[in-house]
């Protein structure tokens, strides 16, 4: 192994220039040189030590010399390869420039010009070591950063199932509560008891049967179980009176699918739902209420909403109508007043699926 300053390798079966090169190369060059004689020897040596410069003697015999040049590329790409040549030629020129020899030199050998040369090799091989290292611990760097990527990828999306779930969580919570308070307001009236739950059911049939989708038929099932929240702001005496309204009281009465929408209005996740409670009293002809909404200014869900909510409080026993009016009655009621309360379009899809009721 040698020990200090820079390496090279001299590969020659001419002694007597093997002689000539180390003594210039030590004494002018200062530097540490090995030589071998060999093909074999010389990669052998050069396999297992670290050499900043090779001087290889080209025609060694025949063929040997370009095997041994790829050997050496194969062992370190990086290393700089000076040929000795006795004949130098275009073609060879061309020849060794191909397999990266990096210079070539011939008889009469100048001195000063290897030196040269060897100083430059040596920079030059330095400089493509340090490319290399640089760009191995580059390659290093880059696969821990993926490495860390991908697990922080794999972290952001853990976090976001598990945000997700817990969103998931509260609004079902959020749900419960509010369908436990609409049971709630249900059952103060004894006439309205599983009024919300019926009207559900009605409005999910005829929705489905005009073609709604999953997504339209959840959001007027949550509309249609919260959708007279708002009676809670309605006096009891009200509810179950069993004589005629007084304009006051009809007042009080037309206000809850206000009051219901500003209830629910905090809960971004009901943003559909809220909507059709505000509008499931409007008329087709514009002539309900709150806002005296007509038509296509309606929402789909709230018109379906409202043709079951009214098929559902015909077929119920109320605190003003003892008695439910039977299927065929309350059918020909819808039918009357289908182009002015109620969506022609709803009241079709309604009389296609009442059996089912
Ligand atoms: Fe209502
Ligand atoms: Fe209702």
């Amino acid at each position: 192994m040698l020990k200090a300053g820079y390496h090279v390798l001299l590969i020659n079966d001419d002694q007597a220039m093997t002689k000539f090169f180390k003594e210039k190369l030590m004494l002018n060059g200062g530097y540490s040189v090995a030589s071998e004689s060999s093909v074999n020897s010389g990669l052998d040596t050069f396999t297992h030590s670290s050499f900043d410069v090779v001087i290889v003697k080209l025609n060694l015999s025949g063929k040997e010399g370009e095997t041994l040049i790829r050997e050496l590329k194969r062992v370190d790409p990086d290393c700089i390869i000076i040929a000795y040549l006795n004949v130098v030629n275009p073609e060879i020129l061309k020849e060794v420039s191909r397999l990266g020899v990096y210079e070539v030199i011939s008889k009469p050998v100048n001195l000063d010009k290897l030196l040269f040369l060897i100083k430059k090799g040596i920079d030059l091989h330095l400089l493509a070591a340090t490319h290399r290292r640089l760009a191995h611990s580059f390659k290093e760097q880059n696969a821990t950063l993926e490495k860390q990527n991908i697990l922080l990828a794999k972290r952001i999306e853990e976090s976001t199932k598990n945000l997700a779930r817990l969103y998931e969580d509260l609004r079902q919570t959020y749900m419960r509560t509010i369908r436990v308070l609409a049971q709630a307001i249900d059952a103060r009236d004894h006439y309205t008891h599983s009024h919300s739950e019926n009207v559900a059911r009605y409005a999910v049939a005829i929705a489905s049967q005009m073609g709604l989708g999953a997504n339209d038929l959840e959001v007027i099932r949550e509309a249609c179980e919260l959708h007279d929240l708002g009676k809670i702001g309605v006096e009891d005496s009200i509810l179950g009176k069993t004589s005629e309204l007084t304009e006051a009281e009809w007042e009080q009465v037309r206000k809850h699918p206000i009051i219901g929408a500003q209830i629910l209005e905090p809960l971004t996740f009901l943003n559909g739902v809220i909507e059709l409670v505000r509008q499931h009293h409007e008329h087709y002809d514009g002539s309900g209420y709150p806002e005296k909404r007509s038509g296509g200014n309606i929402l789909l869900g709230a018109r379906i909403i409202h043709v079951a909510d009214a098929y559902e409080a015909m077929r119920s026993a109320r605190s003003y109508r003892k008695t439910p009016l039977s299927k065929e009655d309350a059918v020909t009621e819808i039918r009357v007043n289908s182009g002015k309360q109620f969506d022609p379009e709803v009241v079709t899809a309604l009389l296609s699926v009442v059996n089912t009721f």
